[in-house]
């Protein structure tokens, strides 16, 4: 049963994929008995693998049936695919073999309220966005939803803290949380700046890394702002903010090169070209970055 005193001890992961396994491996880690719910056996089978390497004294169990894996859950993670009627057939079923439990949803776009339309008490639904991969990158965004209670956003940021994750709250139930809206506004203004000829591809990308990119690990936009004086930055944006794209649609730029069947590393050719193997180099790649940086800001 929980209550108001009773800590989250028994987890359900649901959707053993790319961020399910780890979850579940994230979890289990901090001690927490963990269920991982996955209908493919096959995935199950590779994701319960995945999840007790990571998690080799953890107490993990595998299954593929809701029912099983839910209806003794204080606290469950929906990572199932991107699809809003699957999430929303998921947690209505969710919440009728579970009266209790917190229901979270990992969903990277799709709004909480919406997903717990059919759950009656949508008070104890709440989004919960981990980025990939989900046990190494720090934040997780805990999303309040329309009929989310402060109940549930303390329980379920206290949760985060306990397993190790940074939460953070959004109050607002806004596509894309706060990250990802930050992280596409870039991308939108990079593809632009691409597509308008002002420079090609991998010039964009020199600049960031070698710019912007050198501080954000330490100073974020809004205390940079401040750094520099909001009467520089007041002046900055009357300059540049009418020329910036503020397109309310995806480039035709980019619309074209999917059309083509030009999809970036997993066809070989996107903005830039990638020869057989660099994807896995690149993936190698920024997981040792993002290694490095986190052991220096603790060392
Ligand atoms: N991949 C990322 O970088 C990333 C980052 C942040 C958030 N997310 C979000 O996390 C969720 C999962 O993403 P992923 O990349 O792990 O997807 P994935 O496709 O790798 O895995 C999804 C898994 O869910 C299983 N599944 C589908 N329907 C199910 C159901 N009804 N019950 C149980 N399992 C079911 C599928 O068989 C599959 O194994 C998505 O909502 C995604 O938007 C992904």
């Amino acid at each position: 049963m929980l209550s108001p005193d009773n800590p989250i001890r028994t987890v359900a992961i649901i959707g053993a994929g790319l961020m399910g396994r780890r979850l579940a491996g994230l979890v289990a880690r901090a001690g927490r008995s963990v269920t991982l719910v996955e209908p493919v056996e096959s995935v199950l089978e590779s994701g319960l693998a995945a999840a007790r390497d990571m998690a080799p004294n953890g107490s993990i169990s595998g299954s593929d049936a809701i029912v099983q894996g839910v209806a003794h859950a204080d606290l469950v993670i929906e990572a199932i695919i991107e699809d809003l009627s699957v999430k929303q057939a998921l947690f209505a079923e969710m919440a009728s073999v579970n009266a209790e439990a917190i229901l979270c949803s990992n969903s990277s776009v799709l709004p909480i309220t919406v997903i717990a339309e059919g759950v009656d008490d949508g008070t104890r639904c709440v989004g919960t966005h981990f980025w990939n991969p989900p046990d190494l990158i720090p934040i997780v965004e805990v999303i309040r939803g329309e009929r989310t209670s402060d109940t549930t956003m303390a329980r379920t940021y206290d949760f985060m803290s306990s397993i190790g994750k940074l939460p953070v709250r959004v109050e607002k139930d806004v596509p894309g949380f706060v990250g990802n809206r930050l992280q596409h506004a870039l991308w939108r203004e990079a593809i632009d700046l691409v597509a308008s000829g002002v420079c090609d591809a991998e010039t964009v990308d020199l600049v960031v890394k070698n710019t912007i990119g050198l501080r954000l690990g330490e100073m974020g936009p809004i205390e940079n702002a401040d750094y520099v004086g909001l009467d520089l930055t007041l002046a900055i944006h009357e300059a540049v903010l009418p020329d910036i794209c503020a397109e309310r649609h995806a480039s035709p730029y980019l619309r074209d090169l999917v059309a083509n069947g030009e999809l970036g590393a997993k066809s070989g050719h996107g903005f830039l070209i990638w020869p057989d193997g660099s994807r896995e180099q690149a993936a190698a790649r920024l997981s040792a970055h993002v290694q490095k940086q986190l052991a220096d800001q603790t060392s």
